[in-house]
């Protein structure tokens, strides 16, 4: 087994879990679409790249893949504002969006997103997310999640700390120091 980078503390989902995990969600929201026409699936940058990859390359329903890229500020804040940095390429109205994210942690991105989102009138609007960090309540549902993960720094399979280490094959906690 090769030496865990010296940043990391331990693999906390190892890349078996992951394909697993990736899979059923996939047949779950296959399933859950199956009568609708197409789904418009949005991904989220640049974390939920690699999920994005792997979630679609499974699913058994026609879709549509798009990307926001978002910038958030003020994470250790409440304030938390959020800005769009790169948007859709079309208008979403009538249409079942599914947003993809890496991560949800403090939630505002996702509230900020589903509040924009909203106003462009879909059918509907389901958040799958890979990674829920177990802290505060959030004002959004998220409908699909890959893992519930304790309070920790995570990195790997889209998940970067300043940067780095965003393409692990696994999702590592990162030492705290
Ligand atoms: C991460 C992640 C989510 C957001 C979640 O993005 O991809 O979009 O933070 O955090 P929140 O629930 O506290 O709002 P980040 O801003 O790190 O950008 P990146 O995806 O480009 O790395």
């Amino acid at each position: 087994m090769p030496q865990l980078h010296p940043d990391l503390a331990r693999v906390l989902i190892s890349p078996e879990q992951i394909d697993q995990r990736v899979s059923e969600l996939a047949k779950t929201i296959s399933s859950d679409y199956k009568k609708e026409d197409k789904l418009y699936i949005i991904g989220i940058l640049k974390g939920a790249f690699i999920f994005l990859a792997d979630l679609t390359r499974k699913l058994e329903i026609p879709h549509t893949v798009d990307f926001m890229a978002l910038s958030s500020y003020g994470k250790t804040t409440t304030t938390g504002a959020v800005r769009i940095l790169m948007d859709l390429r079309e208008p979403i109205e009538g249409m079942h969006v599914l947003i993809v994210e890496d991560i949800v942690d403090t939630g505002n991105t996702l509230s900020y997103l589903h509040r924009i989102l909203k106003g462009r009138k879909p059918a509907s609007v389901k958040t799958c997310v890979l990674l829920h960090k177990l802290r505060d309540s959030l004002d959004v549902p998220l409908e699909y999640v890959g893992f519930e993960i304790p309070d920790v720094w995570v990195v790997g399979y889209g998940l970067d700390f300043a940067d780095r280490h965003r393409t692990l094959p696994f999702i590592g906690e990162l030492k705290r120091e």
